[in-house]
């Protein structure tokens, strides 16, 4: 039993073998927050509360001058009762805008009930919570999932108008944990196209951090990730608490520091836009928060959400499989091909062991650029003669997969769709949409929209043999603030599409990693992680992005140089080497490289293949951050500790500069290993702290990659 109640001291215990959550229902009914970090035993904690003398606040009617909820930790934290901080839930019925939310039952599930039209974390033991509004009769659910072999308690909440009269929902985020102390600083993920998710750190102080998206989507410019971290945590130690939404649309976390000196933490749906009524007998359901506790620094975080998510979140048909090697012609011709160019680059790979031919945008329509075409879902014979199956069967022929692009949920105006539909994108009464890379957003809230994409897109899978779909989505939502509506849409359409066809792989994209988030890995194993190929940017991009999401979730090329986003020269080598590290495939000509280049591509594709399984479902050490030093590294061990593989690239080349040695780590201690390409058997412990000195290529950009197997 994960979940124990102790009913003599109403108080709620939550625990994993490492990890406790404690709250209890105090004198008032309310749920009073006790506890949340290293699993502690079942004992009253009620002790650690302090209650300093605030008389001069507010506090709760009949109650000691001291009992304000402003002093609590609060587990629904809700503003107009003393409590001034950050709310949880906000609401305004015709007839008043505050209520007290009391204890009113609870009930224990031993798996997780689905969120209604929402992805979220599959099984686990669940707690709810039932809180009434004595006021207007509103109901809101807590609920707390926890698994007994990771440190993480997933929550959301239920938000029922039980009442007789309209609810207008003010904000109805997912969680909210009030921290005892303030000595933390704020990690996020922000970027932007090209640039996503490099690791920023902010001490907090008095007053509200916030890190949220308003764009429609997750986002390049701010992940939907937040680790509260003690100021001394490290990548190895200190307490760091992680939070994440399963959630593509707008969000928010808002991180408060107040007179207390505590801190409190809420996240979920961006209030900022928030629209929404709730009919008598309406609920409403937030996206699932995941938390996750480690009490050895960012690593063990990152460890477990990289357990939770293969184990748990990700499709379970794909979690764990080997993917497919690919070759994209995104890079390799733009929209300029035919189906001589096309033959030319399968041809190309024949033996290499790349297995996929993935078919990137143009195919369709009067796609001959980005400003038509988007929304005519039918193959443009003028550029592929034969149709797209001259294309299929020639790859099928030369013993590669298929895979294809799209962009369904957009349309540009120069299209037969717009032409027929002008009314079907997301737009303002008065007011001429934005468009964004020329095109518009199709209206996914409404139900003929979505209709006209799923068919659109399943005719084309039913009606030809593919076994891999790119699914694109290349610009923010504008004119509405409401976007959720549009979110549940598109669940609803990756739903009826993906379910659909099983045995197709869909990788997740949005102007590269743009909509990086774990409701995407629901459904799609992989992402493509960025637009930016550069091994060098990539190797920012990916450390930032592994703090929250596994290797196997990131969708990483090999391609040629000059690199098409940054100009920059890197060894083709170590282009491979830091595309290993994530599921790997290329994006260019191969008949554009040197001969040596090309040759090269069937041992980098041996070499990925013999460390696949580590990428799919190994374990993470991440040595050296190429943020802050001019080094990276990082490290896969695999479950049993029988292998491992570490990866550095030093990014600038220093004369006569310091020898850099690598320490590695998660090997076990006493085992025997034997070490490639130095070919020497050392136990883990001795490599460990010994260390192995890294002799970098001569030039910039050099990687070293060395090989560990039990001896
Ligand atoms: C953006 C994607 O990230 C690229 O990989 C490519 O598919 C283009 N869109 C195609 O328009």
């Amino acid at each position: 039993m994960a979940i124990y109640f102790d009913e003599r001291r109403k108080t709620f215990y939550l625990e994993s073998r490492d990890l406790s959550y404690v709250f209890r229902i105090n004198e008032h009914g309310f749920l009073q927050h006790l506890y949340y970090g290293r699993r502690i035993p079942r004992e009253d904690v009620g002790f650690s509360v302090a209650l300093p003398d605030r008389g001069h606040g507010c506090c709760l009617p009949g109650s000691d001058r001291r009992q304000s909820m402003d002093e609590y930790r609060n587990e629904c934290p809700i503003f107009g009762r003393s409590d001034f901080r950050e709310s949880m839930v906000d609401f305004t019925f015709p007839n008043g805008v505050v209520g007290d939310f009391v204890y009113d039952g609870h009930k224990l599930y031993d798996v997780k009930p689905e969120l209604k039209g929402l992805p979220s974390v599959r099984g686990g033991e669940t707690l709810e919570v039932r809180l009434k509004d004595m006021a207007h009769g509103a109901v809101i659910g807590l609920y707390y999932t926890v698994f007994e072999d990771l440190p993480a308690v997933l929550r959301h909440a239920e938000i029922e108008n039980a009442s007789g009269e309209p609810m207008k929902l003010c904000r109805a985020y997912s969680f909210a944990v009030d921290f005892p102390g303030k000595r933390y600083d704020a990690v996020t993920l922000p970027g932007a196209h090209m640039r996503e998710r490099q690791t920023e750190r902010t001490r907090l102080g008095h007053g509200t951090f916030i890190a949220g998206s308003k764009r429609g989507v997750s986002s390049s410019q701010m992940n939907p990730f937040l680790a509260i971290a003690d100021y001394a945590a490290t990548e190895t130690q200190g307490e760091v608490y992680g939070f994440n939404l399963i959630y593509s649309g707008d969000f928010a976390f808002r991180a408060e520091v107040g007179q207390c000196e505590y801190l409190r933490v809420i996240g979920g749906l961006n209030d900022y836009g928030m629209d929404k009524t709730l009919a008598p007998g309406e609920t409403f359901v937030t996206p699932e928060a995941v938390m996750v506790y480690s009490d050895e620094g960012f690593g063990k975080m990152s460890r477990a959400f990289h357990d939770l998510y293969r184990d748990y979140l990700i499709n379970p048909l794909w979690a764990k499989k080997p993917r497919p090697v690919v070759i994209n012609n995104w890079e390799a011709t733009y929209f300029d091909f035919d189906n001589d160019k096309l033959k030319a680059i399968i041809d190309s790979v024949e033996g290499t062991g790349i297995d996929t031919f993935v078919l990137d945008d143009g195919w369709f329509g009067a796609r001959n650029h980005d400003r038509a075409g988007l929304g005519d879902w039918v193959v443009n014979e003028k550029k592929l003669r034969g149709g797209l199956k001259t294309v299929i069967d020639y790859a099928h022929s030369k013993g590669l997969k298929f895979g294809l692009w799209f962009e369904p949920e957009m349309v540009n105006a120069d299209s037969d769709l717009y032409r027929a539909h002008p009314d079907w994108i997301i737009r303002a009464e008065g007011v001429e949409p934005c468009p964004g890379r020329d095109q518009y957003v199709l209206d996914l809230s409404r139900p003929e929209v979505r209709d006209f994409v799923v068919e659109a897109v399943s005719r084309v899978l039913r009606e030809n043999a593919i076994d891999y779909v790119k699914w694109d989505m290349n610009r923010a939502l504008s004119e509405i603030r409401w976007h959720h509506d549009y979110v549940l849409g598109l669940y609803e359409v990756f739903e009826r599409i993906i379910g659909a066809f099983p045995n197709v792989i869909f990788e997740g994209c949005a102007s590269g990693g743009c909509r990086f988030d774990a409701a995407i890995l629901r459904w799609f194993p992989q992402i493509w992680t960025s637009d930016n190929s550069d091994a060098y940017a990539r190797t920012a991009i990916q450390y930032g992005t592994s703090l929250c999401y596994p290797l196997s979730a990131m969708s990483c090329h090999v391609s040629v140089c000059p690199n098409h986003q940054t100009g920059r020269n890197t060894p083709f080598a170590s282009r491979a080497a830091i595309a290993h590290l994530g599921a790997t495939g290329y994006e260019l000509n191969p008949n554009n490289l040197t001969a040596a280049e090309k040759a090269e591509i069937k041992s980098q594709v041996d070499e990925y293949k013999a460390m696949e399984g580590l990428v799919l479902g190994g374990d993470l050490y991440r040595l050296h951050n190429p943020v802050e030093e001019n080094l990276f590294a990082e490290m896969l061990v695999a479950k049993d500790k029988s292998e491992a593989v570490l990866t550095a690239m030093r990014p600038l080349s220093v004369a006569n500069g310091e020898s850099v040695i690598l320490y590695p780590e998660g090997l076990d201690e006493n085992a025997d290993y034997e070490v490639l390409p130095q070919k020497i058997v050392r136990k883990g412990a001795t490599l460990m702290r010994a260390g192995l000195v890294a002799y970098f290529p001569f030039g910039d950009f050099g990687t070293v990659t060395y090989r560990f197997r039990k001896a």
